[in-house]
C-alpha cells in the first residue's frame, strides 16, 4: 500500500450515529433529490443522531439503475422489488417512483417492517393513501409523507409564529403553486393524463402541497367549493398513428376553502400559468400580523406587524430568515449565506432519521402518511366539487 509521509487516514468506521440502511425505488429527478439529502446528513448534523448507509436502489431498467446507483453513491441495485425489499440490510424504504407505483410497494414495504417514506401524492387516491396509513400505524413503523415545503425554513418559522401567537387569530390564507408548460398539445397521451390509471393534474401534483402547507399552518379544512379546467383536452396516443386519448386531468384548479378555526382562504394550482417556472407562494393575514412567502425567494419573509411598529414606518418589512436561531439554520451557514430549495430534503430526511433512531413521532412538524391521505382527501374534495357544483364538507 502507497503510504503518503504525514498522512494519517480516518476510519470511516468512527463515523458517530445509529446507522439506518436505506433502499430507494426511483432514480429520477426524487431519487436524486433524497440521494443528496442522505449524503448531506453526517456533513451538516453533527454529531449526527443517524447515519444513513445507502444500500440500493430499485427500478426496472437494469443498465440505467446500475448507472443511477453507481453515480448517487449506493453500494448496488435490486432489479426486483421484492428482492430489495428481502434485503435485511435495509430498514428504510424510500419510495420515490411515480405516484402509480406508490401504493402497492409501499404496502409491501410495509408488509416486510420497513419504515418508509413516500414522494406527494401518497397514493393515486385517497381511499389507497388511507390504506397506507393504517397499514403503517397498524405495523408500528415510521411513516413520512414527501412535503418536503415544510422544511424550509421560513415556513417553519411561520409555524412557529402561529403557534406562538404572533399572527393572532388567522383571518385567511391565500395558497398558490404555478408552474408553465403543462399546455404543450404534442406531449404523448399517457397514464399521467386519465384518472383512473392514477394520473394527477395540477391537482395531484402541485396542488397537494400548498394543500399541505394550508393545513400545516392554518389547519385542517372543514369545508371547500372549487372549479378545475382542462385545456388540452385530447393527446395523441404514441405509436397509434390518429388516435387521441382523453385528458381526465386537470391543468388549473381554484378553491375556496374553509377552515375548522374560522379561517377562510384560497387555494389554486395551475400547470398552465405561462412564464411561471415553479412558483410556490402564500399569503396569511392575522389580527396580529400578515406574512408573505414564495417559494423563489425562500430565504425571505414579508412581514407586517401591526403592533409595535410607528404609524409613519408601517407597511411590509422583508425580513432574512437565516438567523442561527431560525429553525434549521444552526445547521447551515452563517446569517444572509443563503439555502436552496434541494435543503427542504436535507431537513426532511434529517427529520424521519432521527424519528426512527430515537423512535419519536414525525408529526406534528413532518407530515405523515395520515397527512398524505388528508391532503388527498381535500384534492378529491376539489374534484368533486367541481364536477357538482356543490360545496363540500370534509368528511376524513
Ligand atoms: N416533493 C417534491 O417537491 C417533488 C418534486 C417532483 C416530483 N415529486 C414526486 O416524486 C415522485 C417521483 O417524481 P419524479 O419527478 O422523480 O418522477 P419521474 O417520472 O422522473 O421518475 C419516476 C421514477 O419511478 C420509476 N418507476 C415508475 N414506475 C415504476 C414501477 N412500477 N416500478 C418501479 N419503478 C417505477 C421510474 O423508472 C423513475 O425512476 C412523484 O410522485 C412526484 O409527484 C415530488
Amino acid at each position: 500500500m502507497t503510504t503518503y509521509p504525514g498522512f494519517t487516514p480516518v476510519n470511516k468506521g468512527d463515523l458517530p450515529g445509529t446507522e439506518v440502511g436505506v433502499g430507494v425505488l426511483g432514480y429520477r429527478f426524487m431519487g436524486r433529490a433524497h440521494s443528496n439529502a442522505y449524503h448531506r446528513q453526517p456533513m451538516f448534523f453533527w454529531p449526527p443522531v443517524a447515519r444513513p448507509k445507502l444500500i440500493a436502489m430499485c427500478g426496472r431498467t437494469r443498465d440505467a439503475v446500475a448507472e443511477m446507483a453507481l453515480r448517487l453513491g449506493y453500494e448496488g441495485y435490486y432489479t426486483e422489488l421484492d428482492a430489495m425489499l428481502a434485503d435485511p440490510r435495509i430498514s428504510l424504504f424510500d419510495n420515490c417512483a411515480s405516484a402509480n407505483a406508490h401504493a402497492e410497494p409501499t404496502l409491501a414495504a410495509i408488509a416486510a417492517g420497513k419504515h418508509v417514506i413516500c414522494e406527494k401524492p401518497l397514493a393515486p387516491n385517497a381511499a389507497d393513501a388511507k390504506r397506507m396509513w393504517l397499514a403503517a400505524e397498524a405495523a408500528g413503523v415510521k411513516h413520512a409523507t414527501g412535503f418536503n415545503y415544510r422544511f424550509v425554513p421560513a415556513v417553519r418559522f411561520v409555524r412557529d409564529l402561529i403557534d406562538q401567537g404572533v399572527i393572532g387569530r388567522i383571518y385567511s390564507f391565500r395558497g398558490c403553486y404555478l408552474q408553465e408548460g403543462g399546455d404543450i398539445p404534442t406531449r404523448p397521451f399517457s397514464w399521467r393524463y386519465d384518472l383512473s390509471q392514477g394520473g394527477y393534474g395540477a391537482l395531484g401534483d402541485i396542488g397537494v402541497h400548498i394543500i399541505d402547507l394550508a393545513r400545516f399552518l392554518v389547519g385542517e379544512i372543514a369545508s371547500l367549493t372549487a372549479m378545475t379546467q382542462t385545456f388540452c383536452t385530447e393527446r395523441p396516443i404514441p405509436d397509434r398513428p390518429g388516435e387521441m386519448g382523453r385528458v381526465t386531468t386537470d391543468d388549473v384548479f381554484v378553491s375556496t376553502v374553509l377552515f375548522e378555526n374560522g379561517a377562510i382562504g384560497t387555494i389554486e394550482a395551475s400547470k398552465v400559468a405561462t412564464g411561471r417556472k415553479n412558483q410556490n407562494t402564500f399569503e396569511i393575514n392575522g389580527s396580529k400580523a400578515s406574512v408573505v412567502f414564495d417559494l423563489e425567494r425562500l430565504n425571505e419573509l414579508q412581514v407586517y406587524l401591526r403592533e409595535g411598529t410607528p404609524d409613519t414606518l408601517q407597511g411590509f418589512a422583508q425580513v432574512s430568515i437565516t438567523e442561527r436561531d431560525h429553525p434549521f439554520y444552526q445547521f447551515w451557514w452563517p446569517h444572509g449565506h443563503i439555502i436552496g430549495w434541494e435543503h427542504s430534503f436535507v431537513g426532511e430526511i434529517n427529520h424521519l432519521l432521527t424519528a426512527i433512531v430515537r423512535d419519536e413521532p414525525i408529526g406534528p412538524y413532518g407530515a405523515t402518511f395520515e397527512d398524505g391521505y388528508r391532503a388527498l382527501a381535500v384534492a378529491e374534495a376539489v374534484m368533486q366539487s367541481a364536477q357538482t357544483g356543490r360545496r363540500i364538507e370534509m368528511v376524513y
